[in-house]
């Protein structure tokens, strides 16, 4: 079942010419993890931003578990979970005040917040750290508690901007294994990255976009089977330099 659909959506930013997001036509579907890949300024952020109800769309729709964004904007957000790639923004919060601020914006019963967030809290070693201030955090202390922040609403769609920058390679890991667990449960994982290697190795399908239109997106094994089994990063290379000579 399609999950999350975006219908036509499009996207310029006041004082541009040119659309951020063009005419995107796209269906995310549960139990897999997506993966957005584009050059610098191709419009990921933007499409992830509108996803998110950050931005507004300037045309067509989305639509989450069924629920229109624009319409009904809190019961089709409530589904959703953000890791965004600028960081925790409450940095005077403590690991703990800002899991259970996150957990009473979406009801979360204090037993659920407790079960789902002390396993990752170990698995991300941020035991220590849980009462210090988040502004104390090195960077990818804060992109843990983030995650685990996005997680304590069990949401069914798990979006990810630019997850694993700065991550070192256990956290890398233990992000990665985090993401097909939520995908495995029958959620959608959503995420954006330029790191090829790591999108070839966990999404099982993924979308290419450049100059905001989105140029190529399918089931990761059929795009390289159908272009010779070459790597993502030889594909990602060739439709993005094509499409950036059009
Ligand atoms: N706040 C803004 N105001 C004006 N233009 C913007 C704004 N944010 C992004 N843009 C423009 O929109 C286009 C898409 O940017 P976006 O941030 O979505 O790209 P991206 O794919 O996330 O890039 P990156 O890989 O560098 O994160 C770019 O041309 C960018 O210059
Ligand atoms: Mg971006």
């Amino acid at each position: 079942m399609n999950e999350v659909t975006f219908q036509n959506v499009s996207k310029t930013y006041a004082g541009n010419q040119v659309k951020a997001v063009d005419d995107l036509t796209l269906s995310l579907n549960a139990g897999e993890i997506f993966g957005f890949l584009g050059p610098n300024g191709a419009g990921k952020t933007t499409t992830i931003k509108m996803l998110t109800g950050i931005l507004s769309i300037d045309c067509g729709q989305i639509t989450v578990f069924g629920r229109d964004l624009v319409r009904e904007s809190i019961a089709a957000k409530r589904n959703i979970g953000f890791v965004t790639d600028s960081g925790v923004l409450f940095e005077k919060m403590t690991g703990r005040e800002f899991i259970n601020f996150m957990a009473d914006i979406y009801d979360v019963s204090l037993e659920q917040r407790r079960t789902r967030s002390d396993e990752l809290i170990d698995r991300f070693s941020l035991r220590e750290v849980f009462d210090k201030q988040i502004g104390s955090y090195s960077h990818g202390m804060q992109q843990k508690i983030a995650i685990v922040g996005a997680l304590v609403h069990e949401p069914g769609v798990l979006v990810l901007d630019e997850p694993m920058v700065g991550l070192d390679p256990q956290s890398v890991r233990e992000f990665k294994n985090i993401m097909r667990a939520h995908a495995d449960k029958g959620n959608v994982v959503f995420f954006s990255t330029h790191v090829l290697d790591m999108a070839e190795k966990i999404c099982d399908r993924i979308g290419i976009i450049n100059k905001g239109k989105l140029i190529m997106s399918g089931d990761l094994d059929e795009i390289k089977a159908a272009k010779g089994d070459e790597s993502l990063e030889d594909i990602f290379l060739t439709v993005a330099g094509t499409a950036s000579e059009v």
